[in-house]
């Protein structure tokens, strides 16, 4: 076997079996395989995409090229992935819901990427909120606290590293067996015996048609429970921001908000729907009895002691949790107001967190610098009406020089449609599949 007969036969619509797949990711990761013809394979795959047993095969393959976690706590262990959004601070909220209910929810995250935040960003902005846990101080944390969360380690999935900074650079992320492979191979090595998807679409999203979303969830929800995990997967619309906060420190507060029962409705269903599916998941009762559990710990106060508990433990002050003051402050707030009267029918996704970070939210290459002070809060949002001269939202930064902020004045101005008719708002959850 070698490579050139694997790359002709997926150039050809080939399936290739598992022996080719090992002797690809095992070849690429340890460098015997050179780029250019990890490269050419991809590139074939992209074209010809993969059967579900090619999938099957790539992800496990992919989940065993690095160390592989077990969770060691007596109880079920329960993990959930957003494929990525603005606003998305529900891992937040979730992990805590859950835990709240008695089920372990030990949580490994990233960190934000162009358009998208990532939740260690966010946490970040915490003072003294540590992420970089060692093994045995992160067991510890969730075993007491029913929910941590650390920082991916680097050993984790290497084939993924090098995959995904192949497929980057050769145009080739958006193929749907390939995205299934590179988070589920993730997912599976952080060892939760319950995964629940959280697959965005709209413009915000990685998937920006409805359909392609749900052929991904299905794939990932297969791939998973093919490797013995159970898994279910929601569909979330991403064509407006979630919740009314975008920027690290910002959206930590909006969710200490909606744990504190006065979220924004959108976020607060998002969560709760996550939340019960992760109960489901271990076997707590019907789907039901699962989301009126998950109603009564945000709604009783257990979720947020169970948040005040980990950021305890992680060394974050949690003077924040009643003083939003203790956060740091951005140094210039801007208003910006509407031009117009009428109906909000559609907020730009994408734009608003390009917005934010253009205002020092994100970070525009790897390692960057972020202002955790820096983004946008909404005032009002899709199906609000608007009188001319009212504030559509305030934009925050610590680093945006004048020059900057002007233009991020202009841009936000521009990502609301109007119309003189109410709009029907999209649901939040679009479809459920177990
Ligand atoms: N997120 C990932 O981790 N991998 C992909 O391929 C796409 C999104």
């Amino acid at each position: 076997m070698n490579m050139y007969e694997i790359i002709t036969k997926k150039k050809r619509g080939g399936e290739l079996n598992g022996e080719e797949i090992a002797f690809f990711v095992k070849g690429y990761v340890d460098g015997t395989i050179p780029d250019y013809q990890a490269a050419a394979l991809v590139m074939a795959i992209w074209f010809n995409s993969m059967t579900e047993r090619e999938t099957v095969l790539l992800t496990q393959e992919m989940e065993h090229s690095g160390d592989i976690l077990s969770q060691s706590v007596d109880g079920f262990t329960a993990d959930k992935h957003s494929t990525g959004g603005v606003g998305d601070k529900t891992t937040l909220i979730v992990g805590p819901i859950a835990a709240a209910c008695g089920i372990f929810v030990p949580k490994m995250s990233g960190r934000g990427l162009g358009h998208t935040g990532g939740t260690i960003d966010k946490l970040e902005s915490i003072p003294g909120f540590n992420t970089a846990l060692s093994a045995e101080r992160f067991e510890e944390i969730v075993r007491d606290c029913g929910f941590a969360i650390a920082g991916q380690t680097g050993k984790l999935v290497p084939a993924d590293k090098k995959l995904y900074a192949l497929r980057d650079s050769i145009s080739a992320v958006d193929s749907i067996p390939l995205i299934c492979s590179s988070i589920m191979s993730k997912k599976l090595a952080t060892g939760a015996d319950g995964i629940v998807l959280d697959v965005k679409t709209g413009d915000g999203a990685f998937m920006k048609s409805y359909d392609d979303a749900v052929k991904l969830a299905e794939l990932m929800v297969k791939t998973a429970k093919a490797a013995g995990r159970k898994c279910s997967a929601v569909i979330s619309d991403m064509e407006q921001p979630l919740g009314m906060a975008v920027g690290n420190s910002l959206e930590v507060i909006e969710a200490l908000e909606t744990l504190k029962g006065r979220g924004e409705a959108r976020l607060r269903e998002l969560s709760l729907t996550l939340a019960a599916e992760m109960l489901l998941l271990s076997g707590k009762g019907t789907a039901k009895e699962c989301r009126k559990a998950a109603e009564e710990a945000l709604d009783s106060g257990s979720a947020i002691d169970v948040f005040r508990r980990t950021v305890k433990a992680q060394g974050g002050d949690t003077n924040v949790f009643d003083d939003y003051g203790k956060f740091p402050r951005a140094a210039a707030v801007t208003e910006v107001r509407s031009s117009e009267s009428g109906y909000i029918t559609h907020i730009h996704c994408e734009e608003t967190g390009l917005i934010a970070c253009s205002l020092g939210a994100g970070r525009t290459e790897l390692g960057g610098r972020i202002d955790s002070t820096a983004g946008i809060v909404f005032s009002k949002t899709v199906g609000d009406h608007v009188e001319k001269g009212e504030v559509l939202g305030r934009l925050y930064s610590s680093s945006a020089d004048e020059k900057t902020t002007a233009e991020a004045v202009a841009r936000f101005s521009e990502v609301f449609t109007f119309s003189h008719e109410k709009p029907i708002q999209m649901e939040i959850v679009r479809k459920i599949l177990r």
